[in-house]
C-alpha cells in the first residue's frame, strides 16, 4: 500500500500534514508526534520582521470550534532560516514554510531569504490571515482580490525556484475565481481554507471577547464549508489542492481527499489532542486497507464520479 504523494516534484511520504499556526515549529509536539512519520509540517506563518501579535485574549472556544486572533506572532524569517528549518531537517517530515507580509516586496524578500542553503521543501504563501491589517489595501485580505493574488504569486515564483502553495481565504463570494487567478499566476498548489471571519460577545460584560474584537473561526464548525470549497475548486483547477478545515478524524481526511484534495492539513484538532496527526495517519492507513486501495492517490476527487 502506498501513501506517498507528489506535489510539484516534491515527494511526501503521506498526505497528512500539520497546519500552519497550530503546530508551532514542530518542536512543541515532540512528546506526542513522530516527526519522521507525518507528511509535512507547515510552520507558523513567518514575516520579514518578528511580530508580537494582537492583544489578549486571542483565543476563545465556540460551539464546535474556536476563534483565534493571534495576528501572526512570530520570530521573523531569519530566525526561521537559522533555527526552525535546521531543527526540522533532522526528521523525515517535509518542511513547508508559511510566509506573509504587508505587501508584495515583503513576500519576495521572504522568498529570497528562504532560497539559500537551508531552503525548505515548499513555501506556503499565506494571503489569507484574517487577523492583520494591510494599510491602504482595498480588501482586508490579499486573497480576496484575484489580481493581487496573481501578482504576489508571480513575484514569489520569479524570486525563487522553491515550489509554492498559495493559501486562500474562504471569506469571498467565489473562491474558485481566486483559485483560478493563483493557478494562472503559476502557483504549484493551493491550500484551502484559512479561517472564516467571526466574533464572540460576552453577554455579561456586553463586550467583544477577543482583544482584537474579531477573529478567525476554525474546527468542526467550518468543515462542511471547507469541504465544499475543495470540491468546487477541484472542478476548476488542475494544480493539486491541499484541504484544510475542521479535519478531526481519519474519516474527515478521507472525505477531503474524495472531494479533491491531494493532501490535507490538521489544524484545530492539534489543540484538542496533540496526537491528532498521528491518529489520523493511522486511521487513513486502516481505511485504505479495509477498502483494498493500494495507492492513496486513487482517493483524490473520487466523489466527483
Ligand atoms: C490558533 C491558530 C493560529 C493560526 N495561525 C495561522 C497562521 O499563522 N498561518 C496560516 O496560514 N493559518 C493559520 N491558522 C489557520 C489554520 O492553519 C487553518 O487553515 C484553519 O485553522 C482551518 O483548519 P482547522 O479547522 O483544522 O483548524 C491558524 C489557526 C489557528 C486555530
Amino acid at each position: 500500500m502506498s501513501l506517498a504523494i507528489n506535489i510539484a516534484g516534491v515527494k511526501f511520504e503521506n498526505p497528512i500534514w500539520a497546519a500552519s499556526g497550530t503546530f508551532g515549529t514542530g518542536e512543541e509536539f515532540l512528546d506526542f508526534v513522530d516527526l519522521d512519520k507525518i507528511g509535512a509540517v507547515v510552520t507558523k506563518t513567518v514575516t520579514l520582521e518578528a511580530r508580537v501579535g494582537n492583544p489578549a485574549p486571542r483565543i476563545v472556544e465556540t460551539a464546535s470550534g474556536m476563534l483565534n486572533s493571534i495576528g501572526l506572532e512570530n520570530k521573523g524569517i531569519d530566525h526561521c532560516v537559522k533555527e526552525t528549518i535546521p531543527f526540522l531537517r533532522k526528521y523525515r517530515t517535509k518542511i513547508v514554510v508559511s510566509i506573509a507580509g504587508n505587501g508584495l516586496s515583503d513576500y519576495t524578500e521572504c522568498a529570497r531569504r528562504l532560497s539559500g542553503k537551508n531552503a525548505p521543501d515548499m513555501i506556503e504563501i499565506n494571503l489569507s490571515c484574517p487577523n492583520v491589517t494591510h494599510k491602504g489595501a482595498k480588501h482586508a485580505l490579499f486573497a480576496q482580490d484575484g489580481a493581487l493574488t496573481g501578482e504576489i504569486v508571480r513575484a514569489v515564483k520569479r524570486e525563487t525556484d522553491i515550489p509554492s502553495i498559495t493559501k486562500l481565504t474562504p471569506n469571498v463570494t467565489d473562491i474558485t475565481e481566486i483559485a483560478i487567478a493563483a493557478e494562472k499566476a503559476g502557483t504549484d498548489a493551493l491550500a484551502l481554507v484559512n479561517t472564516y471571519f467571526g466574533m464572540a460577545i460576552d453577554s455579561g460584560t456586553g463586550k467583544p471577547v477577543l482583544g482584537r474584537v474579531t477573529g478567525g473561526l476554525s474546527g468542526p464548525a467550518i468543515k462542511p464549508m471547507a469541504l465544499k470549497a475543495v470540491y468546487d475548486v477541484y472542478k476548476k483547477v488542475k494544480v493539486p489542492i491541499i484541504g484544510i478545515g475542521g479535519i478531526m478524524t481519519a474519516e474527515c481526511a478521507v472525505e477531503f481527499m474524495l472531494a479533491g484534495a491531494r493532501a490535507i492539513q490538521v489544524g484545530t484538532a492539534n489543540f484538542v489532542d496533540p496526537r491528532s496527526t498521528m491518529k489520523i495517519l493511522q486511521g487513513v492507513e486502516a481505511h485504505l486497507g479495509e477498502k483494498g486501495i493500494k495507492d492513496i492517490n486513487e482517493l483524490t476527487g473520487k466523489a466527483h464520479g
